[in-house]
């Protein structure tokens, strides 16, 4: 399973692709506000430098197909690990799988997003996406279990071989991130703040700190020793 940031945050992505768990990186246009990336493109060419050979996904930031077909396009040549986020449909209900099979027509890789029912996921694996990104926290507002529609839609790629990877982002708690692994993401893209709990624990730290503290008696009863054979010496 794969881990991406879902981040804009240069100094959070630097500090955890240096950590050595970060695969890839996802944004949305409320991230890269959140973060202050107010210019898309000088934003987006950053964080594809910082991300190396890794995707970094962008989004599209219109309501019109034709328009997302234009700014996919333009993303596309800022770089070559550029992936663009098309969302299923648009805010008014209108189908944006037409832009997901164009752009694949056209080797652009994208990642099918804003889904939050299994259906959503297998159409846009249909139309091409390479990547579906199924939000769970959103599904849970809803009342309705993530859970559930990560381990059908896996179930439904893996049972017709579509090569299409989940994505499992609107992370909210820690325990988002073990559920969707479970019930089979390949890929969880997860907030910069929830890996800083993941990794931390208080009983770790104690055994840790018990550890640290009984070498340092132990190096101080050589200091003694040390000391007591020095002063046998000079007798
Ligand atoms: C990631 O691809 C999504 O854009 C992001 O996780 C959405 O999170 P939210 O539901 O907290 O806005």
């Amino acid at each position: 399973m794969q881990i991406f940031l879902d981040s804009a945050d240069c100094r959070e992505i630097e500090k955890w692709l240096q950590q050595g768990v970060i695969d890839g990186l996802t944004t949305n246009p409320s991230i890269m506000f959140k973060d202050a990336v107010y210019d898309i493109e000088q934003g987006a060419r950053r964080l594809c430098v910082l991300l190396g050979a890794r995707p970094v996904s962008v989004e599209v930031t219109s309501n019109d197909c034709q328009e997302m077909l234009v700014q996919a396009r333009t993303f596309a040549r800022w770089a070559q690990n550029i992936v663009v986020k098309v969302p299923v449909i648009n805010e008014f209900g209108e189908s944006c799988l037409g832009v997901i099979n164009a752009l694949n027509r056209e080797g652009i890789l994208v990642n099918a997003t804003a889904i939050l029912s299994f259906n959503q996921a297998i159409l846009a694996t249909k139309a091409g996406a390479t990547y579906v990104s199924i939000f769970a926290g959103r599904v849970a507002d809803e009342g309705n279990d993530p859970t559930t529609v990560i381990r059908n839609v896996r179930q439904w790629l893996d049972a017709w071989a579509y090569s299409a990877k989940i994505i499992v982002g609107s992370i909210r708690a820690v325990m988002d991130v073990q559920t969707a692994a479970i019930a089979g993401a390949h890929i969880i893209t997860i907030p910069p703040q929830f890996l800083s709990k993941m990794v931390d624990h208080k009983y770790t730290r104690e055994t840790v700190g018990q550890f640290v503290g009984d070498a340092n008696k132990a190096l101080e009863q050589i200091a003694h020793a040390k000391v007591a054979a020095g002063a046998g010496g000079l007798r």
